[in-house]
Protein backbone atom coordinates (compact mmCIF):
# COMPACT_ATOMS: atom_id res chain seq x y z
CA UNK A 1 0.00 0.00 0.00
CA UNK A 2 1.32 3.34 -0.94
CA UNK A 3 2.60 5.30 2.34
CA UNK A 4 -0.03 8.33 3.26
CA UNK A 5 1.36 11.56 2.61
CA UNK A 6 1.75 13.86 5.60
CA UNK A 7 1.53 17.63 5.55
CA UNK A 8 -0.25 20.40 7.52
CA UNK A 9 -2.44 22.86 6.05
CA UNK A 10 -5.36 24.60 7.42
CA UNK A 11 -8.23 23.55 5.38
CA UNK A 12 -8.26 21.13 2.60
CA UNK A 13 -11.89 22.81 1.70
CA UNK A 14 -9.96 25.14 0.21
CA UNK A 15 -8.33 22.84 -2.72
CA UNK A 16 -9.94 23.82 -5.34
CA UNK A 17 -9.94 28.14 -5.14
CA UNK A 18 -6.55 27.67 -4.57
CA UNK A 19 -5.69 25.68 -7.70
CA UNK A 20 -7.63 28.56 -9.36
CA UNK A 21 -5.28 30.76 -8.08
CA UNK A 22 -2.15 29.03 -8.88
CA UNK A 23 -3.36 28.44 -12.47
CA UNK A 24 -4.14 32.00 -12.87
CA UNK A 25 -0.62 33.05 -11.77
CA UNK A 26 1.17 30.36 -14.11
CA UNK A 27 -0.69 32.35 -16.63
CA UNK A 28 2.00 35.06 -16.01
CA UNK A 29 4.88 32.97 -15.58
CA UNK A 30 5.52 31.93 -19.15
CA UNK A 31 9.55 31.62 -18.49
CA UNK A 32 8.71 29.24 -15.59
CA UNK A 33 6.21 27.40 -17.47
CA UNK A 34 9.15 27.03 -20.65
CA UNK A 35 11.45 25.79 -18.17
CA UNK A 36 8.77 22.85 -16.66
CA UNK A 37 8.40 21.75 -19.94
CA UNK A 38 11.78 21.04 -20.13
CA UNK A 39 12.11 19.75 -16.85
CA UNK A 40 9.95 17.19 -17.57
CA UNK A 41 11.39 15.82 -20.28
CA UNK A 42 14.79 15.84 -18.86
CA UNK A 43 14.22 15.22 -15.76
CA UNK A 44 17.30 16.65 -14.30
CA UNK A 45 16.40 16.19 -10.79
CA UNK A 46 15.26 12.68 -10.72
CA UNK A 47 15.74 11.07 -7.23
CA UNK A 48 16.76 14.15 -5.52
CA UNK A 49 15.38 14.85 -1.79
CA UNK A 50 14.07 18.78 -1.57
CA UNK A 51 13.03 20.92 1.10
CA UNK A 52 12.06 24.26 0.26
CA UNK A 53 11.40 26.92 2.86
CA UNK A 54 9.39 29.73 0.78
CA UNK A 55 6.25 32.33 1.16
CA UNK A 56 3.69 29.62 -0.32
CA UNK A 57 1.97 31.43 -2.42
CA UNK A 58 0.44 30.81 -5.64
CA UNK A 59 4.05 32.04 -8.00
CA UNK A 60 5.97 29.47 -5.17
CA UNK A 61 2.93 26.61 -5.82
CA UNK A 62 4.01 26.94 -9.95
CA UNK A 63 8.22 26.61 -8.75
CA UNK A 64 7.31 23.83 -6.91
CA UNK A 65 5.32 22.08 -9.61
CA UNK A 66 8.47 22.76 -12.08
CA UNK A 67 10.92 21.21 -9.46
CA UNK A 68 8.36 18.16 -9.52
CA UNK A 69 8.46 17.64 -13.05
CA UNK A 70 12.15 17.64 -12.86
CA UNK A 71 11.92 14.86 -10.72
CA UNK A 72 11.99 16.37 -7.59
CA UNK A 73 10.65 14.74 -4.52
CA UNK A 74 10.03 17.93 -2.42
CA UNK A 75 8.43 19.10 0.45
CA UNK A 76 7.53 22.95 1.28
CA UNK A 77 6.97 24.80 4.27
CA UNK A 78 6.69 28.87 5.28
CA UNK A 79 9.40 30.79 5.47
CA UNK A 80 6.85 33.21 7.48
CA UNK A 81 4.19 32.77 9.66
CA UNK A 82 1.82 35.05 7.84
CA UNK A 83 2.90 34.73 4.48
CA UNK A 84 1.20 31.51 3.83
CA UNK A 85 -2.22 31.28 1.06
CA UNK A 86 -4.01 28.79 2.91
CA UNK A 87 -5.57 28.19 -0.44
CA UNK A 88 -2.57 27.29 -2.39
CA UNK A 89 -0.95 25.14 0.71
CA UNK A 90 -4.41 23.09 0.24
CA UNK A 91 -4.15 23.06 -3.28
CA UNK A 92 -0.77 21.33 -3.55
CA UNK A 93 -1.33 19.10 -1.12
CA UNK A 94 -4.67 17.94 -2.89
CA UNK A 95 -4.10 18.35 -5.97
CA UNK A 96 -0.23 18.70 -6.64
CA UNK A 97 0.45 15.61 -4.35
CA UNK A 98 3.08 18.18 -2.96
CA UNK A 99 3.38 17.66 0.76
CA UNK A 100 3.05 21.07 2.80
CA UNK A 101 3.31 22.40 6.04
CA UNK A 102 2.26 26.08 6.42
CA UNK A 103 -0.98 27.84 7.82
CA UNK A 104 -1.18 31.74 7.73
CA UNK A 105 -1.13 32.95 11.66
CA UNK A 106 0.60 29.53 13.00
CA UNK A 107 2.73 30.61 15.99
CA UNK A 108 6.27 30.58 16.58
CA UNK A 109 6.39 27.20 18.23
CA UNK A 110 4.43 25.50 14.86
CA UNK A 111 6.51 27.35 12.91
CA UNK A 112 9.24 25.80 13.84
CA UNK A 113 7.41 22.40 13.56
CA UNK A 114 7.02 22.83 9.96
CA UNK A 115 10.67 23.58 9.27
CA UNK A 116 11.32 20.20 11.30
CA UNK A 117 8.72 18.40 9.22
CA UNK A 118 10.35 19.81 6.26
CA UNK A 119 13.95 18.83 7.31
CA UNK A 120 12.87 15.41 8.71
CA UNK A 121 12.08 14.72 5.04
CA UNK A 122 15.92 14.17 4.93
CA UNK A 123 16.68 16.49 2.05
CA UNK A 124 19.77 16.89 -0.28
CA UNK A 125 18.65 19.96 -1.64
CA UNK A 126 17.35 22.71 -0.04
CA UNK A 127 15.82 26.54 -1.25
CA UNK A 128 15.54 29.47 1.28
CA UNK A 129 13.92 32.10 1.51
CA UNK A 130 15.92 33.92 4.60
CA UNK A 131 18.05 30.92 5.25
CA UNK A 132 16.07 29.21 8.03
CA UNK A 133 16.40 25.69 6.57
CA UNK A 134 20.41 26.50 6.64
CA UNK A 135 20.44 27.84 9.85
CA UNK A 136 18.63 24.84 11.14
CA UNK A 137 20.74 22.56 9.78
CA UNK A 138 24.02 23.93 10.85
CA UNK A 139 22.64 24.95 14.40
CA UNK A 140 20.38 21.55 15.14
CA UNK A 141 20.89 18.84 13.16
CA UNK A 142 24.72 19.37 11.57
CA UNK A 143 24.88 15.62 11.17
CA UNK A 144 22.48 15.85 8.35
CA UNK A 145 24.76 18.83 6.18
CA UNK A 146 26.92 16.17 4.64
CA UNK A 147 23.75 14.61 3.25
CA UNK A 148 23.23 17.69 1.16
CA UNK A 149 24.09 19.26 -2.32
CA UNK A 150 23.38 22.55 -2.29
CA UNK A 151 21.01 25.03 -1.03
CA UNK A 152 19.69 28.34 -2.64
CA UNK A 153 18.78 30.92 -1.29
CA UNK A 154 16.06 33.49 -2.70
CA UNK A 155 16.24 36.69 -0.58
CA UNK A 156 18.93 39.63 0.71
CA UNK A 157 18.71 38.83 4.07
CA UNK A 158 19.54 35.14 3.80
CA UNK A 159 22.46 35.62 1.68
CA UNK A 160 23.69 38.28 4.09
CA UNK A 161 22.97 35.41 6.73
CA UNK A 162 25.08 32.68 4.49
CA UNK A 163 27.60 35.15 3.85
CA UNK A 164 28.09 36.06 7.71
CA UNK A 165 28.06 32.22 7.97
CA UNK A 166 31.14 31.53 5.35
CA UNK A 167 33.16 34.60 6.80
CA UNK A 168 32.98 32.91 10.29
CA UNK A 169 34.18 29.55 8.48
CA UNK A 170 30.72 27.98 10.16
CA UNK A 171 28.78 27.02 6.39
CA UNK A 172 28.88 23.19 6.16
CA UNK A 173 27.51 23.30 2.26
CA UNK A 174 27.69 25.41 -1.12
CA UNK A 175 24.78 27.89 -1.41
CA UNK A 176 23.50 29.77 -4.44
CA UNK A 177 22.96 33.25 -3.95
CA UNK A 178 19.98 33.54 -6.50
CA UNK A 179 18.87 36.58 -4.94
CA UNK A 180 22.44 38.26 -6.68
CA UNK A 181 21.23 37.35 -9.73
CA UNK A 182 20.45 40.58 -12.32
CA UNK A 183 17.29 38.61 -13.09
CA UNK A 184 16.20 38.39 -9.36
CA UNK A 185 16.96 41.67 -7.50
CA UNK A 186 16.15 44.00 -10.07
CA UNK A 187 13.23 43.45 -10.64
CA UNK A 188 11.75 41.35 -7.97
CA UNK A 189 13.10 43.79 -5.42
CA UNK A 190 12.76 47.31 -7.27
CA UNK A 191 9.55 46.17 -9.27
CA UNK A 192 7.38 43.21 -6.64
CA UNK A 193 8.53 44.68 -3.47
CA UNK A 194 7.92 48.45 -5.04
CA UNK A 195 4.07 47.34 -5.91
CA UNK A 196 3.24 44.80 -3.84
CA UNK A 197 4.27 46.95 -0.92
CA UNK A 198 1.77 50.06 -1.43
CA UNK A 199 -0.88 46.99 -2.28
CA UNK A 200 -0.55 45.72 1.00
CA UNK A 201 -0.78 49.18 3.05
CA UNK A 202 -3.46 50.04 0.82
CA UNK A 203 -5.39 46.50 1.69
CA UNK A 204 -4.47 47.30 5.26
CA UNK A 205 -5.52 50.26 6.03
CA UNK A 206 -7.48 51.88 2.76
CA UNK A 207 -5.32 55.12 3.27
CA UNK A 208 -5.42 57.55 0.23
CA UNK A 209 -1.58 58.17 -0.30
CA UNK A 210 -2.04 61.04 -2.64
CA UNK A 211 -0.53 64.20 -0.66
CA UNK A 212 0.18 61.69 2.25
CA UNK A 213 3.93 62.07 3.55
CA UNK A 214 5.45 58.81 3.23
CA UNK A 215 8.85 57.98 5.04
CA UNK A 216 10.85 55.37 3.28
CA UNK A 217 13.39 53.81 5.28
CA UNK A 218 16.43 52.09 3.40
CA UNK A 219 16.90 52.94 -0.23
CA UNK A 220 18.65 49.55 -1.30
CA UNK A 221 16.68 48.04 -4.25
CA UNK A 222 13.58 47.88 -2.55
CA UNK A 223 13.42 50.81 -1.14
CA UNK A 224 13.65 52.37 -4.45
CA UNK A 225 10.72 50.51 -5.86
CA UNK A 226 8.92 51.45 -2.57
CA UNK A 227 9.86 55.17 -2.80
CA UNK A 228 9.14 55.07 -6.83
CA UNK A 229 5.53 53.31 -6.45
CA UNK A 230 4.59 56.22 -3.47
CA UNK A 231 5.45 59.32 -5.68
CA UNK A 232 3.16 57.22 -8.53
CA UNK A 233 0.32 57.46 -6.14
CA UNK A 234 0.86 61.06 -5.31
CA UNK A 235 2.51 60.97 -2.17
CA UNK A 236 5.80 62.88 -1.04
CA UNK A 237 8.07 60.77 -0.35
CA UNK A 238 11.11 61.22 1.95
CA UNK A 239 14.07 58.52 2.20
CA UNK A 240 16.22 57.83 5.35
CA UNK A 241 19.58 56.19 4.54
CA UNK A 242 22.88 55.62 6.65
CA UNK A 243 24.78 54.98 3.15
CA UNK A 244 26.17 58.28 1.79
CA UNK A 245 26.10 56.71 -1.67
CA UNK A 246 22.24 55.67 -1.20
CA UNK A 247 21.55 58.78 0.09
CA UNK A 248 22.93 61.26 -2.94
CA UNK A 249 21.25 58.66 -5.22
CA UNK A 250 17.70 59.15 -3.08
CA UNK A 251 18.32 62.90 -3.51
CA UNK A 252 18.76 63.15 -6.95
CA UNK A 253 15.89 60.58 -7.88
CA UNK A 254 14.25 63.80 -6.23
CA UNK A 255 13.17 62.54 -2.77
CA UNK A 256 13.77 64.05 0.07
CA UNK A 257 16.43 62.88 2.75
CA UNK A 258 16.77 63.45 6.21
CA UNK A 259 17.54 61.67 9.58
CA UNK A 260 14.80 59.22 10.95
CA UNK A 261 14.71 62.08 14.16
CA UNK A 262 13.40 64.70 11.92
CA UNK A 263 11.48 62.37 9.36
CA UNK A 264 9.50 61.08 12.77
CA UNK A 265 8.21 64.25 12.94
CA UNK A 266 6.00 64.32 9.54
CA UNK A 267 6.06 61.07 8.12
CA UNK A 268 2.24 59.65 7.87
CA UNK A 269 3.17 56.76 6.72
CA UNK A 270 6.44 55.11 7.65
CA UNK A 271 7.79 51.78 5.76
CA UNK A 272 10.85 49.93 6.35
CA UNK A 273 12.86 48.04 3.97
CA UNK A 274 16.79 48.07 5.37
CA UNK A 275 17.00 44.25 6.64
CA UNK A 276 18.49 45.67 9.98
CA UNK A 277 16.82 45.43 13.06
CA UNK A 278 14.99 48.42 15.15
CA UNK A 279 15.22 51.64 12.48
CA UNK A 280 12.47 52.90 13.92
CA UNK A 281 12.50 52.74 18.16
CA UNK A 282 10.93 54.50 21.30
CA UNK A 283 12.96 57.90 21.00
CA UNK A 284 11.01 57.82 17.25
CA UNK A 285 7.84 56.79 18.23
CA UNK A 286 7.49 59.95 20.74
CA UNK A 287 8.30 62.08 18.14
CA UNK A 288 5.47 60.76 15.52
CA UNK A 289 2.21 62.29 14.77
CA UNK A 290 -1.08 60.92 16.23
CA UNK A 291 -2.30 58.21 14.06
CA UNK A 292 1.20 57.36 12.37
CA UNK A 293 0.90 54.17 10.60
CA UNK A 294 3.99 52.15 10.54
CA UNK A 295 4.45 48.87 8.79
CA UNK A 296 7.50 46.77 7.46
CA UNK A 297 8.80 45.02 4.30
CA UNK A 298 11.93 43.53 4.78
CA UNK A 299 12.31 39.89 5.34
CA UNK A 300 12.18 39.86 9.32
CA UNK A 301 10.27 41.30 12.19
CA UNK A 302 12.87 43.21 13.84
CA UNK A 303 13.16 46.26 11.91
CA UNK A 304 10.74 47.95 13.78
CA UNK A 305 11.03 48.00 17.48
CA UNK A 306 7.86 46.20 18.24
CA UNK A 307 8.49 45.07 22.07
CA UNK A 308 9.76 48.91 22.47
CA UNK A 309 6.31 50.03 21.29
CA UNK A 310 4.52 47.83 23.44
CA UNK A 311 6.70 49.29 26.08
CA UNK A 312 5.06 52.51 25.83
CA UNK A 313 2.09 51.66 24.79
CA UNK A 314 -0.82 52.44 27.90
CA UNK A 315 -3.29 50.13 25.75
CA UNK A 316 -3.20 48.02 21.97
CA UNK A 317 -6.04 47.66 20.44
CA UNK A 318 -6.88 45.68 17.15
CA UNK A 319 -9.13 48.71 14.58
CA UNK A 320 -9.47 46.22 11.59
CA UNK A 321 -7.63 43.41 10.29
CA UNK A 322 -3.86 43.70 9.74
CA UNK A 323 -3.83 47.12 11.95
CA UNK A 324 -2.88 47.15 15.69
CA UNK A 325 -3.51 50.78 17.29
CA UNK A 326 -1.02 51.51 20.20
CA UNK A 327 -2.40 54.44 22.68
CA UNK A 328 1.07 55.62 23.82
CA UNK A 329 0.60 58.78 27.09
CA UNK A 330 -0.93 61.74 26.01
CA UNK A 331 -3.71 59.67 24.06
CA UNK A 332 -1.20 59.31 20.68
CA UNK A 333 -2.19 56.00 18.60
CA UNK A 334 0.19 54.60 16.74
CA UNK A 335 -1.01 52.35 14.10
CA UNK A 336 1.33 49.22 13.56
CA UNK A 337 0.41 47.72 10.45
CA UNK A 338 0.74 43.42 9.45
CA UNK A 339 2.21 43.10 13.16
CA UNK A 340 5.72 44.41 11.79
CA UNK A 341 5.82 41.39 9.11
CA UNK A 342 6.07 41.61 5.73
CA UNK A 343 2.86 43.94 4.67
CA UNK A 344 3.29 42.70 1.45
CA UNK A 345 3.12 38.84 1.99
CA UNK A 346 0.68 39.75 5.30
CA UNK A 347 -1.86 42.23 4.09
CA UNK A 348 -1.74 41.73 -0.05
CA UNK A 349 -0.64 38.33 -2.17
CA UNK A 350 3.11 39.06 -1.98
CA UNK A 351 4.65 40.28 -5.67
CA UNK A 352 2.69 39.62 -8.68
CA UNK A 353 3.80 36.57 -10.70
CA UNK A 354 5.30 38.25 -13.76
CA UNK A 355 7.64 39.36 -11.78
CA UNK A 356 7.97 35.85 -9.32
CA UNK A 357 8.44 34.39 -13.10
CA UNK A 358 12.22 35.76 -13.54
CA UNK A 359 13.06 35.31 -10.00
CA UNK A 360 11.58 31.74 -9.96
CA UNK A 361 13.34 30.74 -13.48
CA UNK A 362 16.31 31.88 -12.28
CA UNK A 363 15.84 29.14 -8.26
CA UNK A 364 14.78 26.24 -11.10
CA UNK A 365 17.80 26.81 -13.03
CA UNK A 366 20.13 27.11 -10.27
CA UNK A 367 18.95 23.84 -8.65
CA UNK A 368 19.49 22.22 -12.20
CA UNK A 369 23.05 24.25 -12.22
CA UNK A 370 24.54 22.94 -8.70
CA UNK A 371 23.22 19.05 -9.59
CA UNK A 372 24.95 19.04 -13.00
CA UNK A 373 28.01 20.50 -10.58
CA UNK A 374 27.33 17.92 -7.66
CA UNK A 375 30.85 17.73 -5.74
CA UNK A 376 32.30 20.12 -8.24
CA UNK A 377 31.18 23.45 -6.06
CA UNK A 378 33.25 24.50 -2.99
CA UNK A 379 31.79 25.49 0.51
CA UNK A 380 30.53 28.78 0.15
CA UNK A 381 27.95 31.27 -1.66
CA UNK A 382 28.20 31.27 -5.22
CA UNK A 383 26.89 33.39 -7.52
CA UNK A 384 24.42 32.42 -10.08
CA UNK A 385 26.25 31.87 -13.85
CA UNK A 386 26.06 34.73 -15.97
CA UNK A 387 24.46 32.51 -18.15
CA UNK A 388 21.76 31.70 -16.48
CA UNK A 389 20.61 35.46 -16.10
CA UNK A 390 21.50 35.28 -19.52
CA UNK A 391 19.05 33.07 -20.80
CA UNK A 392 16.19 34.06 -18.52
CA UNK A 393 16.24 37.64 -19.63
CA UNK A 394 16.30 36.65 -23.17
CA UNK A 395 13.42 34.13 -22.31
CA UNK A 396 11.90 36.75 -20.72
CA UNK A 397 12.32 39.64 -23.00
CA UNK A 398 10.89 36.94 -25.87
CA UNK A 399 7.54 36.56 -23.94
CA UNK A 400 7.10 40.04 -23.63
CA UNK A 401 7.10 40.57 -27.23
CA UNK A 402 10.23 42.72 -26.93
CA UNK A 403 12.45 42.74 -29.63
CA UNK A 404 16.47 44.28 -29.60
CA UNK A 405 19.02 45.23 -31.29
CA UNK A 406 22.52 43.10 -31.54
CA UNK A 407 25.85 44.61 -32.36
CA UNK A 408 27.26 44.62 -36.21
CA UNK A 409 29.86 42.95 -36.51
CA UNK A 410 31.81 46.24 -37.10
CA UNK A 411 30.86 47.23 -33.79
CA UNK A 412 31.93 44.00 -32.10
CA UNK A 413 35.31 44.75 -33.50
CA UNK A 414 35.16 47.83 -32.49
CA UNK A 415 34.88 46.57 -28.42
CA UNK A 416 37.05 44.66 -29.47
CA UNK A 417 39.88 46.41 -29.92
CA UNK A 418 41.02 49.75 -27.94
CA UNK A 419 42.76 51.49 -31.24
CA UNK A 420 40.06 53.78 -32.32
CA UNK A 421 40.21 57.13 -30.94
CA UNK A 422 39.44 60.83 -31.45
N1 LIG B 1 8.22 37.00 -2.13
C1 LIG B 1 7.61 38.13 -2.45
N2 LIG B 1 6.49 37.90 -3.16
C2 LIG B 1 6.39 36.56 -3.30
C3 LIG B 1 5.45 35.71 -3.95
N3 LIG B 1 4.40 36.20 -4.58
N4 LIG B 1 5.67 34.40 -3.87
C4 LIG B 1 6.75 33.92 -3.20
N5 LIG B 1 7.65 34.66 -2.60
C5 LIG B 1 7.49 35.98 -2.64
Amino acid sequence: MAKKMKYDVKDMGLADLGKKRILWADGDMPVLGLIREQFAKQKPLKGLRMSACLHVTAETANLARTLQAGGADLVLCASNPLSTQDDVAAALVKHFKIPVFAIKGEDRKTYYNHMTAALDHKPNVTMDDGADLVNEIHTKRSHEAKNIIASMEETTTGVIRLRAMEANNRLKFPVIAVNDADCKHMFDNRYGTGQSTIDGVIRASDVLLAGRRVVVIGYGWCGRGVANRARGLGAIVTVTEIDPLKAIEASMDGFDVCPMAQAATFGDVFITVTGNKHVIRPEHFRKMKDGAMVCNSGHFDVEIDIPGLKKMARSIRNVRPFIDEYTLPGNKRIRLLGQGRLINLAAAEGHPASVMDMSFAVQALSTEFAIKNRGKLDIKVHSVPRSIDEKVASLKLKSMNLKIDSLTPDQKKYLAESGEGT
